[in-house]
């Protein structure tokens, strides 16, 4: 009976004793939490209307900080932020885009912090009229300015956006590319935030083109599931490190009257298929001023591109080049100053390849010469085609005679302009690159030679 009461309290007093031991543990780490939480997360509240990336800042100064410097202005060989004019070192671009607004203003692209203010200097921007749908990637916060336009509803504010003037929609915003724009601000987790890009790949996934980076695409299809694919839903961490930049790296068209933002991947994502697209719909950007061919301009491919090369196959994200991790005293923290990867290839190749920093920028660099030697054959047979249409035209040839010429031209004209305008040389998918530019010389210069068949068959007939 003693006894029994004495082993009683003994196992009263060490329950006792193990669930204070228990009870202290769980409250230092609640502590720790909240600690952690008020250091990191909660020196002010940041919500989804938080778009001045300066109040961010005060909760993660580190990232901040490396947002601000997207301010810099370094050139690299054929990359880099300087506003250079890419109309004065390749005058060909006159030529090629003679009657559209690239003709007039076209520059070398800065980084994020430039990203509304560019957008209002260019003078395509202040001499043409523009949809309000060019804010999607140029202003912070567009997922908010959707939803306050659209009764909370993010698709309708979109659809209202689009159909407003540029000029107009100018008013509802006041930042460059921002924090919430990759992050939700309650969890920090990165997130699609663009409605252009969830409809995209919902498109995407509807076609069987390969998408090497995103690979829940692919499981998605192997399922067979209904509905739509959503990548908030279903990409990976590290999917979504090169999933924040396809909302706006991308090459896109306005559709219809309402001007609706479209990523045009509804064949799949290469040159080609993304042309065979806009020959479906009949659409054209303009007609060139001197040839009179119905033409498309392509703008930043890069996501598009870069899925074709060995960097995407193996799961290597826009991130783990643009933005490489850092050390700050014991914190490992993102690069938030989005550059160019070789003006910072220490960290950007060398985690992975091992090799010095010189053999890793002149492997890059001699990728990007290739490129640029192609892309000046492609650029001087497109110049030539234009040349001889138009003279074929000043000399009375009808439009039904130039009809094959005109198409060959689109078609040579456009992949050009597709690696041109994607912003890498070539380097995001070398052979890929090459390849397209390799087309756009080859359907140059048989148009060439469909105008000579016709020259030829006139003097043969008296
Ligand atoms: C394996 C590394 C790597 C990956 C992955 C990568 N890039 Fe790049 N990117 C480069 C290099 C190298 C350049 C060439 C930079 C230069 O010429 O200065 C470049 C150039 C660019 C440029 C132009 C930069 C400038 O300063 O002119 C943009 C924009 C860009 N990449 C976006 C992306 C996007 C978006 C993705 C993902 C869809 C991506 N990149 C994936 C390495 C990478
Ligand atoms: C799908 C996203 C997207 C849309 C829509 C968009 N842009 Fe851009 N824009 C970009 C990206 C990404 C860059 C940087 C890469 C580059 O310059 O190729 C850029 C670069 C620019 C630049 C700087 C370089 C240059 O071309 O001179 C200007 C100016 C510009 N855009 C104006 C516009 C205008 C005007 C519209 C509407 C007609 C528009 N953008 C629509 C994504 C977009
Ligand atoms: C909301 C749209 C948007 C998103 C998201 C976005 N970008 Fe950009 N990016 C732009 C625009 C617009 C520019 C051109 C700004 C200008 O020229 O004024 C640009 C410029 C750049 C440049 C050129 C910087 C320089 O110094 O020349 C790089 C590199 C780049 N972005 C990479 C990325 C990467 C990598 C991601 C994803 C981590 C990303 N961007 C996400 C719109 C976006
Ligand atoms: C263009 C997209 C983009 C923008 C804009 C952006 N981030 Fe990030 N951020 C990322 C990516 C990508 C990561 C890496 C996330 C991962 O690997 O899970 C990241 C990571 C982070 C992290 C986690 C720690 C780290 O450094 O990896 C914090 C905190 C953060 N960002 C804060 C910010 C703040 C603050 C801003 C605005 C000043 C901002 N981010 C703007 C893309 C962006
Ligand atoms: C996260 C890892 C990673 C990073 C970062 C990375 N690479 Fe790579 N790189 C790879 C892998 C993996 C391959 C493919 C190897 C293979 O399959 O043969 C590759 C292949 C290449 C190739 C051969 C390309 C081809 O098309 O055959 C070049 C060139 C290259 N990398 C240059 C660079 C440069 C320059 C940088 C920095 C701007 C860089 N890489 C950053 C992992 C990386």
């Amino acid at each position: 009976m003693i006894r029994r009461t004495a082993l009683n309290l003994a196992i009263f007093a060490g329950t006792a004793a193990a669930t204070a031991a228990v009870t202290a543990l769980l409250l230092n780490i609640h502590q720790r939490k909240l600690e952690a939480r008020d250091t990191v997360f909660r020196v002010v509240e940041i919500g989804e209307d938080t778009l001045d990336a300066a109040v961010w800042g005060r909760n993660f100064p580190r990232q901040y900080d490396g947002w601000l410097r997207t301010g810099d202005t370094n050139r690299t060989r054929y990359g880099g932020s300087e506003a250079f004019s890419h109309l004065d070192t390749q005058p060909a671009l006159r030529t090629i885009f003679a009657g559209h607004a690239f003709a007039a203003d076209y520059r070398e692209e800065r980084g994020h912090m430039y990203s509304l203010s560019d957008q209002k200097l260019t003078e395509r921007a202040q001499k043409f009229k523009q949809s309000g749908a060019c804010l999607h990637c140029h202003a912070g916060g567009m997922g908010h300015v959707y939803r306050s336009q659209g009764g909370g509803d993010l698709l309708v504010g979109f659809t209202n956006v689009c159909r407003m003037p540029l000029a107009e929609a100018w008013n509802l915003v006041e930042h460059p590319v921002t924090c919430v724009d990759c992050h939700d601000p309650a969890t920090m987790a990165l997130r699609i935030s663009r409605p252009a890009l969830l409809n995209g790949l919902a498109v995407l996934a509807a076609t069987e083109a390969p998408v090497p980076s995103v690979p829940s695409i692919e499981r998605w299809r192997r399922e067979g599931r209904r509905g739509t694919y959503d990548p908030n839903r279903e990409a990976s961490r590290q999917e979504m490190r090169s999933l924040v930049c396809a909302q706006c790296h991308v090459e896109y068209y306005f559709k219809g009257e309402g001007r609706l933002l479209t990523y045009p991947w509804h064949k799949g994502l290469r040159a080609g298929e993304i042309l065979e697209y806009y020959d479906a719909m009949d659409f054209a950007d303009w007609t060139h001023a001197t040839s009179g061919a119905r033409v498309v301009k392509a703008q930043h491919p890069e996501f598009e591109l870069w899925n074709q090369g060995v960097h995407a196959r193996a799961g290597v994200a826009c991130a783990d080049c643009h933005m490489p991790y850092k050390r700050e005293g014991a914190m490992k923290v993102s690069d938030h100053h989005v550059r160019s990867p070789l003006l910072n290839v220490a960290r950007a190749c060398l985690p992975c390849h091992h090799a010095t920093e010189t053999e890793m920028l002149e492997r890059a660099e001699s990728v990007q010469r290739r490129t640029r030697a192609m892309m000046d054959r492609a650029m001087a047979a497109v110049a030539e085609l234009i040349g001889d249409i138009a003279a074929a035209r000043a000399a009375g040839a009808t439009d039904e005679q130039l009809a094959t010429a005109r198409d060959l031209q689109r078609k040579a004209q456009w992949r050009l302009d597709f690696i041109n305008a994607e912003n890498s040389m070539g380097f995001h998918a070398p052979a890929e690159a090459v390849l397209v530019l390799g087309e756009a010389v080859d359907f140059a210069r048989q148009g060439q030679l469909t105008l000579r068949g016709r020259a030829s068959a006139e003097k043969a007939t008296p």
